[in-house]
């Protein structure tokens, strides 16, 4: 993290702060510079059902009672939800302060840190307030990933293959090769050549009217298999439901799209390899392909979807019917079952 503290000594600000919640105050924070631990520090609670503007509100109000201004800046220390809400919160704080991304996550810093993307959950409906807006900077260090669970790291490292099966079949051979997880220790060259994939989709069409749509393979059918379990026992990490989205959507491309017989295969064997997945029961598709018809990808009704034509390459607005959708995740339990 020296970097950082380099990086906060070339700029000019009137006071720092610093957003954390508890898991990255007893866990991230005591791994920054002194310097930078003289900021003053926001606390919220951790979690999805604290990315609201209850949080907001205190965010704000403990920025104007330790005199903040136009000129201050705030460091975002912690996950997606701290880079979402911290991001959001500076961003309209005084009409914008600015902000600072220590992404401490793999999930925040592969994915949520990258494409100017903030907000908060409404109403039950996820980041449906915010808006784009970039940080000063990002800085995305695997020294955070020592206290990280497990189970969330693995669920992260879905947006790697992803971004690797979407944009980079020289980066797929690698990541999809990593046998053990846990004791990679390329972490820091991942991380960023993962980065700069997203990086590069973003910048060609910052505001998703085309090549963006890309980044949303497997995310169809995976939004709606983890909106479906939710509030279930059972509920799945976000990249856990993606697995199950890409390995649908995989089949979907060999069906659709010209994706190869022996691509496939290789895709759903490192995803089954990697995530411990369950059979959809037959009696919940329709509900799950019914969710589908809520995504805002949607055009005229039609369901769109973005598929692999190979590894590598993607396309976008490609139509499936419900029947088609349904023998995707057929097929995801039919494997499952060999
Ligand atoms: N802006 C975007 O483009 C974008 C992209 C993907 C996801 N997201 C958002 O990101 C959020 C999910 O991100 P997340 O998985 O990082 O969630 P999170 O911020 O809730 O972090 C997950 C948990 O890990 C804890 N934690 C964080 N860092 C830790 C560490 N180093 N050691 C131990 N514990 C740690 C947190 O306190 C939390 O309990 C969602 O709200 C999602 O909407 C945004
Ligand atoms: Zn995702």
């Amino acid at each position: 993290m020296d970097d950082l503290y380099s990086f906060l000594k070339s700029l000019t600000y009137s006071s720092l702060h610093i957003l954390v919640d508890e898991n990255t105050k007893q866990y991230c924070l005591p791994l920054l510079d002194q310097k930078v631990l003289a900021a003053n520090v926001i606390e919220i609670k951790s979690g999805e059902i604290n990315k609201n503007l209850e949080s907001c509100k205190r965010i704000w109000e403990q920025l104007i009672k330790a005199g903040a201004d136009r000129h201050s800046i705030l460091i975002n220390l912690g996950g997606g939800v701290i880079g979402d809400m911290g991001g959001f919160c500076a961003s309209t704080y005084m009409r914008g302060i600015r902000f600072i991304q220590v992404p401490t996550t793999l999930l925040a810093q592969v994915d949520a840190s990258v494409g100017g993307k903030l907000g908060i959950d409404y109403l039950n409906l996820k980041n449906i307030i915010g808006q784009f807006n970039d940080p000063l900077q990002v800085f995305a260090d695997p020294v955070f990933f020592k206290t990280l669970p497990k189970r969330q790291l693995k669920s992260a490292y879905a947006e790697i293959f992803k971004h690797a099966l979407i944009k980079d079949a020289e980066h797929w051979k690698q990541v999809s090769k990593i046998d053990t997880l846990e004791e990679t220790n390329s972490w820091s060259q991942i991380i960023y050549h993962s980065i700069n994939i997203k990086k590069e989709v973003v910048e060609a069409d910052p505001f998703e009217k085309g090549e963006r749509k890309i980044l949303n393979f497997g995310h169809t059918i995976g939004h709606a298999v983890e909106s479906f379990y939710l509030n279930s026992k059972q509920a799945y990490l976000h990249g856990e439901a993606i697995g199950i989205g890409m390995i649908c959507e995989a089949y979907l491309s060999h069906q659709k799209n010209d994706l190869s017989e022996a691509a496939l295969n290789e895709i759903i064997e490192s995803l089954f390899d990697v995530y411990d997945l369950r059979k959809v029961p037959t009696r919940y598709l329709d509900d799950i392909i019914a969710l589908m018809s809520k995504d805002k990808k949607n055009k005229d009704g039609a369901l769109m979807f973005s598929l692999l034509s190979q590894i590598g390459t993607c396309t976008y607005n490609v139509s499936c019917d419900p029947n088609e959708i349904l023998s995707s995740l057929q097929y995801y339990n039919d494997v499952l079952s060999q």
